[in-house]
């Protein structure tokens, strides 16, 4: 069975391409495929956990090109020499234009700490969304997958899956168990159910 090529994006730790790594020597991501993993920074540990699985893995940091153009350009480049099929935003904090994201409709996708539209948008990323959702005392949180568009995680939401804020939370202690009971375990499942659409238009 021809699988959906998977192109993972990161920027630092990679527990969430950990967490794809797993689920698809688990078994649990028949129809995907992971084929590239792009990184916004040199020397992250995502890069080292992709080279542990075997993924090829690149850094591309914007600062080394002279224009965003130049440096979407290559993105484009190999993700066309790879035919992939699904983008993957798994803590990727370089900001993709416009133009680049109009050409892959319904093939980025991306995970976001928290239930949107709640703590989402410019600014929202890391601790702040925690930091944020403690500090406005909601009492339930999580984390959310949705299609990338134009707008700031704006886009169509796949997944949402929630996780109830406890006595004495910190930011820290909540983005732990975010990352533990909700992106975890969302991530491959969106993965795998988009990849499973894509196999399917492609037998067509
Ligand atoms: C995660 O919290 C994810 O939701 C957000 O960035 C973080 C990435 O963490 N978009 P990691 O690199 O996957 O460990």
């Amino acid at each position: 069975m021809q699988k959906a090529k998977i192109a993972v994006f990161v920027s630092g730790g990679g527990t969430n391409l950990q967490a794809l790594i797993d689920a698809a020597s688990a078994g649990k991501m028949p129809h995907a495929e992971l084929s590239l993993v792009i990184s916004s920074k040199e020397g992250v540990f995502a890069l080292e956990r992709a080279k542990n699985a075997g993924i090829p893995a690149f850094a591309v940091p914007r600062k080394t090109f002279d224009s965003r153009e130049a440096y979407e350009k290559e993105i484009i480049k190999m993700l066309e020499q790879d035919h992939i099929d699904l983008i993957v935003l798994a803590g990727f904090l370089s900001v993709l234009s416009a133009d680049f994201v109009s050409r892959y409709p319904d093939r980025i996708i991306n995970i976001h700490p928290s239930l949107i539209p709640s703590f989402c948008g410019d600014g929202f990323y890391g601790l702040k969304v925690h930091e944020e959702a403690l500090r406005y005392g909601v009492k339930v949180t999580g984390a959310t997958v949705h299609f990338v568009n134009e707008i700031t995680d704006g886009g169509r939401i796949i997944l949402q899956k929630a996780v109830e804020i406890e006595e004495g939370d910190t930011p820290e202690t909540l983005q732990k168990r975010v990352m533990e009971q909700a992106e975890w375990v969302l991530l491959p499942r969106a993965v795998e159910q988009i990849s499973k659409e894509i196999c399917e238009a492609q037998a067509d």
